[in-house]
């Protein structure tokens, strides 16, 4: 693939029904890593997130606070784009099913769906609860004994007409492509619980909802049938397509990855690809459904008010610095098929091993010996006198892997393992410090040239490594780099110019500054109160 090849990356959109809190930050977040360094390495990207704006509920909160459903939704939309750029997210758009470059779509796209015979008007037969004015399925009935759970009225059995897609048509397809791309669905045991769930066989979908009498406005019309709204989640999912059809953008479609969490997993790993199937399009390169974060050993839910909400968020950036918590929530988050526990002691003890001893301690001690032993300025040190005193070590070449392990890895969206590329990198250069000892050295001014080499070493590697450790920690990285007179990464254009050794001059003053990450006491108490469980 070369090497600025589109990359085109997505976030689930989230319901603005609810306020922004750490799961909707994390997936972002993650999405954002990857775009980061994929623009590092010279790709061309478009990171897309946004808000889900037609759900019924938001007709109902829009009410009981007075407004309109779309005051409702701008309202909760900007909080989402607040609460992404809190978080320093870098993504290219931000799209709302509301907007007009949206709902025209959609509707096209049904209207397609509809010539080819793939979405059809039939009955939906299934059991209504007059009291909630809403069908259960038949487990839910069933375990009621067909009777209302909420107000214990009979239930009627009712049929309705409704739009179906034909989903069952494409079953088979579905799975020889789940079998053929063993990458499709990642993780392999959440791509092994979709291919279990298709072994026995797809029904076709409703997709619409009939429009009752005195039904606020919200939704889009299915074509030609002012009677039926298009169902929300079918709405949702056309926001990847809608958003890349300006001609600028389209050649950013299909998408290399969705990022989503395994609550969706089912809309994005078969409804989704089904319809691209029928609208004969390229399906996405992966669904990538991680877990969820719970806290302090609970699951995060309303009734127990213990969300990592915004305000607890900002409390932490404001203790711990923006770039910690990024790092926190990018190597210990829930990417693999279990779920990732928030704890404060925790997060204490990544951020002192990691950031604080870790590339902190490497870029301070390094920093302070050349300002020491060469007046603040890199010494002159050629390429064959820096190797002479490798200890054992190729630099360039282990730098060079770094980065290309680093992408590699980002590639397979393995988020955490791509970033620990750019910590080893950095640990790396303190084992050679604790190794070569620069600071006995220099004690006779006769080694100073060797201590030059060594320091040189440190410089170029802890540059890299600052370049690999940038996509999570933007803003902290970029002062590191600037500390050896190196831009920000995502300047640079392409994977090489991202490990190119001898990047730092000679003759670049070296400056000290700040603490990047002053050590934290693990028994202070949790910002933002923690949680009272
Ligand atoms: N609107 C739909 C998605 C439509 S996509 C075409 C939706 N929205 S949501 O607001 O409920 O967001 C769900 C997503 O938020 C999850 O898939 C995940 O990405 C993120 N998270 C919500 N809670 C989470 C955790 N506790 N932990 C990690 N991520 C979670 O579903």
């Amino acid at each position: 693939m070369s090497q600025n090849a589109p990359y085109y990356i997505t976030t689930p959109i989230y319901y603005v029904n609810d306020r922004p809190h750490v799961g909707h930050c994390y997936t972002t977040l993650v999405a954002d890593a990857a775009a980061r360094l994929m623009r590092c390495a010279g790709r061309d990207v478009f990171f897309l997130t946004g808000t889900d704006e037609h759900a019924e509920k938001v007709v109902e909160s829009a009410a009981k606070n007075g407004v309109t459903p779309i005051e409702w939704a701008d309202r909760n939309a900007a909080e989402f784009e607040r609460a992404f750029a809190l978080m320093n997210f870098s993504h290219d758009d931000f799209i709302r099913t509301t907007q007009e470059r949206h709902t025209t779509v959609v509707q096209a796209l049904i209207a397609k769906l509809q010539a080819s015979g793939d979405v059809y008007l039939g009955d939906y037969v299934g059991w209504y609860d007059p009291s909630q004015e809403e069908y259960l399925t038949e487990t839910v009935a069933k375990e009621h004994e067909y009777k209302s759970p909420v107000t214990g009225r009979e239930l009627e059995k009712r049929t309705e007409q409704n739009y179906f897609f034909k989903l069952s048509a494409y079953a088979d397809r579905l799975k020889a492509h789940i079998d053929a791309n063993p990458g499709f669905i990642k993780p392999e045991a959440r791509r092994n619980e979709v291919l279990g769930r298709l072994g026995q066989g797809l029904v076709d979908v409703p997709i619409s909802r009939g429009v009752k009498e005195g039904d606020v406005e919200w939704g889009i019309f299915m074509p030609g049938d002012e009677s039926h709204r298009v169902y929300v989640w079918i709405d949702a999912l056309i926001n990847y397509w809608s958003a890349v059809q300006a001609p600028d953008r389209i050649k950013y479609w299909p998408a290399q990855t969705h990022a989503i969490a395994k609550d969706i997993l089912w809309f994005h790993a078969v409804i989704w690809p089904c319809m691209l199937m029928a609208l004969g399009e390229e399906l996405p390169g992966c669904v990538y459904a991680h877990s969820f974060w719970i806290r302090e050993g609970r699951k995060m839910s309303k009734s127990l008010g213990n969300f990592i909400d915004l305000a607890t968020i900002n409390a932490y950036i404001e203790r711990y610095g923006l770039d910690a918590l990024r790092w926190y929530l990018l190597t210990q988050g829930p990417m693999g098929t279990t779920d990732s526990d928030f704890v404060h002691a925790k997060f204490i003890e990544v951020y002192n091993a990691d950031l604080a001893n870790g590339i902190g301690n490497a870029a301070s001690r390094v920093a302070n010996m050349i300002a020491k032993y060469f007046d603040g300025a890199m010494p002159e040190v050629t390429a064959q006198d820096a190797a002479a005193q490798g200890f054992g070590r190729d630099w360039p070449a282990l730098t060079n892997q770094a980065v290309t392990d680093a992408v590699e890895k980002m590639g397979a969206f393995d988020v955490g393992g791509a970033l620990r590329c750019g910590l080893e990198l950095s640990n790396e250069v303190d084992r050679y410090v604790h190794d070569t000892q620069p600071f006995r050295l220099a004690k006779d001014p006769d080694n100073l040239p060797q201590v030059a080499a060594i320091l040189t070493n440190c410089a170029e590697a802890l540059v890299v490594a600052a370049n690999l450790l940038h996509p999570a920690m933007p803003g902290t990285m970029t002062n590191l780099l600037s500390r050896f007179g190196r831009p920000s990464p995502d300047t640079l254009g392409g994977a090489d110019a991202l490990s190119a050794w001898g990047a730092v001059q000679a003759g670049t003053p070296i400056e000290k500054g700040e603490a990047l990450f002053p050590r934290a006491d693990g028994d202070e108490e949790p910002p933002g109160g923690g949680c009272e469980l």
